[in-house]
């Protein structure tokens, strides 16, 4: 049995209290349907800023009505320290995701992406502290390593940070060390590379590549590619960063605490891969696209050229063993964008 098997029949068997921020948005609604299906008591947290309450209703129509009563959401700020100091009463776990993703947002509001993601993170941090939770498990981010080039990415090998986002999930991860040095604080920072899966947001002008894409091809609109789509990511599907999350606030293995962690696949996938691989599995439904070619455009500021995660220090500590290929998580996802796409 891998850890995650062990750690899924534990839960049943023993369920524990989570709060879950940034429960209406894409990664935050993937972990809430997980828990609920493992009969854990769930408090989630949103404001609604990019997360949707349809992400909701399609998480209570996933489980079943006894698992959605264990269900309870706080409509709040993480900027409100209030707000946080209620959600996490009671508390075994957080799992927060709340903030504000996409490096081109940050480049046009620094501040309010700071305020929210390492302000909001801070009050969360201090809310988690003085009602005693366990651990916290944050969401960082792989572009903490900007600048460097190195390949494959090691957690103890950064570069400059190349946008504020970047820099929000460094200062992140700088607090969640002061915190442990500070408060005995128990936390594990979990550096997501680029996640897809069902309820990514395909709409608005800081969507990620895979949902707008997607979107695009359905709709028979243009696909474009900034650069000359040899730039490369890890994709990983959304079920492994559920796993790393679950595993990373429960694992008794000594010294994993309080260090960060790649989460994606060690795979690496040009754009131009992504292209063919997307239009190759929407083809047979969509005849139009047989005749569909990507439109080359500028580079976009701020982006890593490469990215490629290594996946040891979380398979070592963590017992992290990714159940979806990208190839697998893709045909899920276009089911179901296939199914919600207007
Ligand atoms: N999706 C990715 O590829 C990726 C990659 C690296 C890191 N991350 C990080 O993972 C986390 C989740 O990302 P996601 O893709 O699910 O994004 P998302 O936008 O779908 O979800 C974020 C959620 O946080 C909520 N939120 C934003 N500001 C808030 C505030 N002030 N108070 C309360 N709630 C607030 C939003 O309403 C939304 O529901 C984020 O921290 C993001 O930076 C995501």
């Amino acid at each position: 049995m891998t850890a995650y098997e062990t750690l899924q029949k534990d839960l049943t068997a023993s369920p524990r209290t989570w709060l879950v921020t940034g429960v209406a948005g894409f990664i935050g609604s993937n972990l809430l349907e997980r828990l609920l299906q493992l009969d854990q008591v769930v408090t989630g947290l949103d404001n609604f800023a990019t997360g949707h309450q349809r992400n909701l209703d399609q998480v209570e129509a996933a489980v079943t009505p006894q698992q959605w009563a264990r269900f309870h959401l706080i409509e709040g700020d993480i900027r409100r320290r209030g707000v946080c100091q209620q959600a996490c009463k009671g508390v075994d776990y957080v799992l927060h995701q709340a903030a504000l993703g996409s490096v081109p947002r940050s480049l046009e509001d620094p501040l309010t992406t700071t305020e929210v993601n390492v302000n909001g993170t801070v009050h969360m941090f201090a809310a988690a502290r003085d009602q005693r939770v366990r651990r916290v498990v944050y969401a960082s981010s792989s572009s903490v390593y900007g600048d460097d080039p190195a390949l494959p990415k090691i957690e103890s090998q950064l570069g400059a940070s190349l946008s504020p986002y970047a820099a929000t999930k460094l200062i992140d991860e700088i607090y969640a060390g002061v915190f442990a040095r500070c408060y005995g604080f128990e936390s594990i920072g979990l550096r997501y590379f680029n996640v897809f899966g069902p309820r990514q947001d395909p709409e608005g002008p800081y969507a990620a590549v895979i949902p707008k894409w997607i979107a695009a091809m359905i709709q028979n609109q243009p696909v474009h590619i900034h650069g000359d789509g040899e730039t490369s990511r890890d994709f990983c599907y959304v079920a492994n960063v559920v796993q790393a999350n679950l595993l990373a606030a429960t694992t008794p293995t000594p010294g994993a605490v309080n260090q960060p962690y790649n989460v994606a696949m060690n795979n690496r996938t040009t754009l131009n891969q992504l292209y063919t691989l997307l239009r190759n599995l929407l083809a047979p439904d969509c005849p139009h696209l047989n005749q569909h070619q990507p439109a080359y455009q500028d580079f976009r500021p701020g982006d890593v050229r490469h990215s490629q995660a290594d996946i040891s220090r979380a398979r070592e500590f963590l017992g992290y063993a990714p159940t979806h290929r990208i190839e697998q998580g893709l045909e899920t996802a276009l089911r179901w964008y296939k199914d919600n796409l207007v």
